[in-house]
């Protein structure tokens, strides 16, 4: 589908997305380029960021993948520091990295638990406290009078509960709060705007594949208002949005993006 964006919306912006070789991070990565900034990808498997900068790259879109564990602060540190050596200076950070699996707390050890707060929250922090000196207003390469972005990809399940997801649920939740204390305190010192978006259930994404198998997402269409899965491209275009100056007074929220899903709840 088109964008209804101008095509220089994002017009010599940095930008870096963790989680940005696949899945959703991979359609923000792409949109993203399109919109003519430059995107730096992370993740931790080098054949996926390959395929994908090739992907980007053949639509003329200046893209590098650097291999990254967001869970390694040293990760964080290295792909930060390459991206503005490779591209003079960073504009925007997505936090998209996540892990996900389904699980009973019966069944989750402490350490399956961990391990998703890991990734996703802690990595999360890690990913902003090693970017700020390059986000802030002044940071090395920056256009002086404005500061950066940060956008935490994050989800609905803890507005309520969800079934086998009490890790996942816990490690969004945290990444909510982040994006508000972000927000505050890095709004107000440093001119970065920090905010979210929670996506619904998106077709094509490894965590729809994960999470719902066939049964429950037929049955998941008789109660979703729009009747319909959301696309990639719609998360994309909310981070454009976001990204852009169209959102320059926003700045702490997460903005559900889900058809209004999460509203409407199966009766049993
Ligand atoms: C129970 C599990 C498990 C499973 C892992 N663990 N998979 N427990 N059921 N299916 C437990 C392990 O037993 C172990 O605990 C601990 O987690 C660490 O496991 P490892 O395999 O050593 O960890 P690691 O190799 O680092 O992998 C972590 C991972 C990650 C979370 C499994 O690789 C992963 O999920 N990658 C996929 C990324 C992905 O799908 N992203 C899309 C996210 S979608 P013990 O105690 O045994 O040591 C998303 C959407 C959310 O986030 C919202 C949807 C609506």
């Amino acid at each position: 589908m088109e964008s209804p964006f101008k095509p220089e919306l994002l017009k010599g912006k940095v930008a870096l997305i963790t989680g940005g070789g696949s899945g959703i991070g991979f359609e923000i990565s792409t949109q993203f380029g399109r919109h003519e900034a430059a995107v730096a990808i992370m993740g931790r498997r080098r054949n996926v960021l390959d395929a994908a900068v090739a992907a980007l790259q053949s639509e003329g879109i200046q893209a590098i993948g650097l291999e990254g564990d967001v869970r390694k602060r040293e990760d964080a540190t290295r792909v930060i520091e390459t991206t503005v050596r490779h591209f003079g200076k960073l504009d925007i950070l997505v936090n998209g990295a996540a892990g996900n699996f389904l699980a009973s707390p019966e069944d989750l050890s402490p350490n399956g638990f961990r391990t998703v707060l890991d990734i996703d929250s802690v990595g999360t922090y890690t990913m902003c406290h090693e970017a700020l000196k390059y986000l802030k207003r002044g940071g090395p390469g920056k256009d002086p009078s404005t500061g950066g972005l940060i956008l935490n990809i994050s989800a609905t399940l803890h507005y309520t509960a969800s079934w086998y997801q009490i890790h996942v649920s816990a490690a969004k939740a945290a990444v909510d709060s982040i994006t508000r204390s972000l927000a505050l305190e890095w709004g107000t010192d440093y001119d970065i705007r920090v905010n979210g978006i929670a996506p619904g259930p998106i077709e094509g994404t490894p965590g729809l594949r994960k999470l719902s198998p066939e049964e429950m997402t037929s049955k998941t269409r008789e109660y979703m208002p729009l009747f319909k899965f959301g696309e990639k491209w719609d998360i994309a275009m909310a981070a454009l949005y976001l990204a852009s100056d169209a959102g320059k007074y926003v700045n702490g929220t997460t903005m559900v993006v889900d058809g209004g899903l999460w509203l409407s709840h199966p009766r049993h």
